[in-house]
């Protein structure tokens, strides 16, 4: 099938290429020149892990190509999907004038029957905003659908992600669109929900504040555990074996992050609110992630005494692993605190520096976890990197002033590290 994919970002890119993989023809449009640009010379704006070889490879078979014209991406397109940006505004919402923008500009090049797809995350009836805008510029009268097709995707795994989905969730009006959305996905061989789009709409902001209150809960569990001396992983495991809990998003850690989380969340709460319909309890998931970065800088403080004058070495900067991204990480609010209290800052993470240089001021980017060590008071570690759990700590120990290393992923167990002679504290579990 043809698609137009709109818009290049984590979403847009890795939907593109994936349908490309599955055989459908893919123009991917931006109207940025910059990252078109650098798709058109091969490179990607974004990392995301085997996402350069599956464009390189669909680029190469002709099935994938990038413009920054709609009107040429629909023109013999089936679908065109809008996975353009809806950024937060300040007090919540979530600002939908690129979708409003991009509506347009579709209903006027519209020329034949089209699905239009919306994969941005957005507020509930924001389907219906994009059917009445397109209808009022369709001059032409040219018939239409907009479905809503919500993604699940998570960074560092999205390829994967989106060619073994859980499920496909398809919000939609009619039997044509149903038929045609049918054929796009019936390849996945996974389950389809057809719902309609307010549903579908209801099902993405849902979902993610679901995930985000299991990790409020678990970091709520892991401060009881720290009061009394018990062990917040055992817990997790204990409940997790239960399949009505299950222990996946159990992981107590230094708070959660990312484009997704924090911002659908925020956007949630906004729409419960404006409907009438106050989701109190969203107010709490949102509480207990503050003050749980909070609560670990207070875990820093009790280590060091004084932060002043001291250097904090900070392992991990991007929301999470194997991603570059570091919209709302973690890292950003536990080193401002970290600067207000007088610490030096030196850092390393594998894959963000470039993007953690645009978002953080005076803070030292090493080269290396080693680097980071050296010289510091206590390393801090706020992303799970699977290269930090194997770090040589003997190393580490010799390097740093004092051994002291202060862990917001709970990657080591506190008594091989007590062996080791380190002072070490950890979320939701004895400090040795
Ligand atoms: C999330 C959803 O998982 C995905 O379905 C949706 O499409 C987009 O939002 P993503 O933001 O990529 O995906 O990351 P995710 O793996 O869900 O992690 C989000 C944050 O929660 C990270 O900061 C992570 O460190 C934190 N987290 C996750 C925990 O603190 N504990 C956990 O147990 C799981």
């Amino acid at each position: 099938m043809n698609i137009c994919m709109i818009g290049t970002g984590y979403v847009g890119l890795v939907t593109g290429a994936c349908f490309a993989e599955l055989g459908n023809k893919v123009i991917c449009v931006d109207n940025d020149p910059r990252k078109i640009g650098l798709l058109k010379k091969g490179e990607m704006p974004i990392y995301e892990p085997g996402l350069d070889v599956l464009v390189h490879k669909n680029v190469k078979a002709g099935r994938l190509s990038f413009s920054m014209s709609i009107a040429d991406g629909i023109k013999n397109a089936d679908f065109a999907f809008i996975a353009v940006g809806t950024p937060p505004r300040s007090d919540g919402s979530a600002d939908l004038s690129f979708v409003e923008n991009v509506s347009r500009e579709i209903a006027l090049n519209l020329k034949k029957y089209l699905v239009i797809v919306e994969k941005s995350t957005v507020p509930v009836e924001t389907c219906e905003w994009v059917k009445k805008t397109i209808t009022k510029f369709n001059r032409k009268k040219i018939p239409f659908d907009v479905v809503s097709n919500p993604e699940f995707l998570r960074e560092g795994t999205a390829v994967n992600d989106f060619l073994k989905p859980d499920r496909v969730i398809v919000g939609l009006e009619t039997d044509r669109a149903r038929k045609t959305v049918q054929k796009l996905y019936g390849p996945l061989k996974c389950p389809i929900l057809f719902t309609d789009t307010k549903s579908a709409e209801i099902i993405k902001h849902a979902s993610n504040s679901f995930l985000a209150t299991k990790i409020s809960y678990i970091n709520s569990v892991a401060r009881i555990c720290e009061k009394v001396g018990a062990n917040v992983e055992q817990v997790a495991e204990g409940m997790g074996f239960d399949p009505r809990i299950g222990r996946s998003f159990l992981n107590a850690g230094c708070g959660f992050g990312g484009f997704c989380f924090p911002k659908d969340l925020e956007a949630f709460l906004w729409i419960s609110k404006k409907l009438g319909a106050d989701f109190e309890m969203l107010e709490s998931v949102k509480k207990v992630n503050e003050e749980q970065m909070i609560h670990f800088v207070r875990k820093i403080e009790e280590s060091l005494w004084i932060i002043n004058g001291k250097t904090v070495g900070i392992l991990g900067l991007a929301f999470k692993p194997n991603t570059d991204d570091m919209r709302f990480a973690p890292s950003i609010e536990i080193i401002r605190m970290l600067q207000e209290r007088g610490a030096k800052i030196q850092a390393y993470d594998p894959i963000s520096m470039p993007n953690a240089k645009k978002v953080l001021q005076n803070v030292t980017l090493k080269d290396s976890i080693y680097e980071t060590a050296r010289g510091a008071d206590c390393l801090v570690i706020v992303t799970e990197w699977p290269e930090f759990r194997k770090i040589n700590l003997a190393k580490i120990k010799k390097l740093l002033t004092h051994p002291t290393i202060i862990d917001g992923r709970n990657l080591f167990k506190p008594e091989d590290m007590k062996k080791m002679g380190f002072h070490y504290a950890s979320i939701g579990r004895k400090s040795v």
